[in-house]
């Protein structure tokens, strides 16, 4: 809002994709006083709702870790503790790493595809370390899907020299070798069928994804609907086995209101590109130190069925 109390909308802002209205998006740029806590004392410069407030936090977040990660591919001296969100750029590489045919990559809600950026710095720090050899991003084809146009054109933006297509909807990708997700499935996808359909256009996937270990169920994340997929009925329908890799809670507030979860970090795909990836994994001391510290495993995800919530 400016000082006459006007809104500012960015033009080409789709305010529609929100799902279920109900629970308002705000992103606020207030002061307050030194030493003024009250509510009453803030002075609100800015502040934006919904789905404006929605793309420009995301927005900033991303923008800060795109530049993060080009510093970290830049640097000589980066070493893996500067590489930002291992547990995306770092999995992500070590797949391509272990399966350089896998070359068509895609990421559902690819925001500004900063994974590009990851995959690459990921690829430096790695042959610096000299164990692991990553494919160029350069020689890679990208296809994302995100929903929303802000950040579609700014994925577009930010990547002029590579091969990419960013699209609005699933309906639109065809095909990949490889996919990203993380936990957009719950708001792309209403039920394990349609999750499932998708995942089989591909051969392999790192996933977060939330699934019940009863029936699928949708719950409201900042009024989106999320899906719980009911994880018997996703393994039926899938063509590769799923793994369980690691995380059974996401930390913040509990959306599946106290039902039987796992909010966890999955690989689709057959059990020889999850052994050669376990594998590709090991054979750098660092990386093998941070997948021990983090406990990844590769457990077949009917395991959780089984063994029920972890403690
Ligand atoms: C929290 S970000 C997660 C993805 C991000 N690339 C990451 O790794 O953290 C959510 C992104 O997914 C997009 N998104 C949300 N719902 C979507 C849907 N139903 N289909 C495609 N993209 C969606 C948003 O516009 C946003 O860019």
């Amino acid at each position: 809002m400016n000082d006459e109390g006007v809104v500012n909308r960015p033009r080409g802002v789709i305010t529609d994709h929100r799902g279920p209205t109900g629970t308002s998006t705000i992103l606020e740029f207030s002061s307050v006083a030194p030493g003024d806590s009250s509510d009453s004392g803030r002075v609100v410069h800015t502040r934006l709702e919904d789905q404006e407030a929605y793309d420009t936090w995301h927005l900033a977040l991303l923008t800060k870790e795109l530049v993060a990660s080009r510093r970290c591919a830049s640097d000589l001296a980066s070493t893996l503790a500067d590489l930002p969100r291992p547990e995306k750029n770092l999995l992500v590489a070590l797949v391509l790493a272990a399966r350089p045919e896998l070359r068509r990559i895609a990421e559902l809600g690819c925001s500004l595809f900063e994974l590009i950026d990851g995959i690459d710095a990921a690829r430096c720090v790695l042959s610096r370390q000299n164990e692991v050899r990553v494919p160029d991003v350069t020689d890679l084809e990208f296809v994302g899907v995100d929903i929303s146009s802000v950040m579609r054109d700014a994925a577009a933006a930010l990547h002029p020299e590579h091969r990419l297509d960013v699209v609005a909807d699933v309906s639109e990708v065809q095909s990949f070798d490889f996919l990203y997700d993380r936990n957009v499935s719950s708001y792309a996808f209403t039920c394990p069928q349609a999750l499932a359909q998708f995942l089989c256009r591909g051969q392999a996937g790192l996933l977060n994804l939330f699934v019940s270990l009863e029936s699928t169920f949708a719950s409201n994340r900042m009024g989106k609907t999320l899906t719980y997929f009911g994880l018997e009925e996703l393994l039926e329908e899938l063509d590769q086995p799923l793994f369980h890799l690691f995380g059974d809670r996401s930390p913040g507030h509990d959306f599946s209101r106290g039902r039987p979860v796992v909010e966890g970090f999955f690989m689709y795909g057959p059990e020889d590109l999850a052994s050669a990836w376990w594998e590709t994994s090991q054979r750098d001391p660092k990386v093998a130190e941070y997948f021990a510290q983090k406990a990844i495993r590769v457990e077949p995800a009917a395991t959780l069925l089984k063994e029920g919530v972890p403690r």
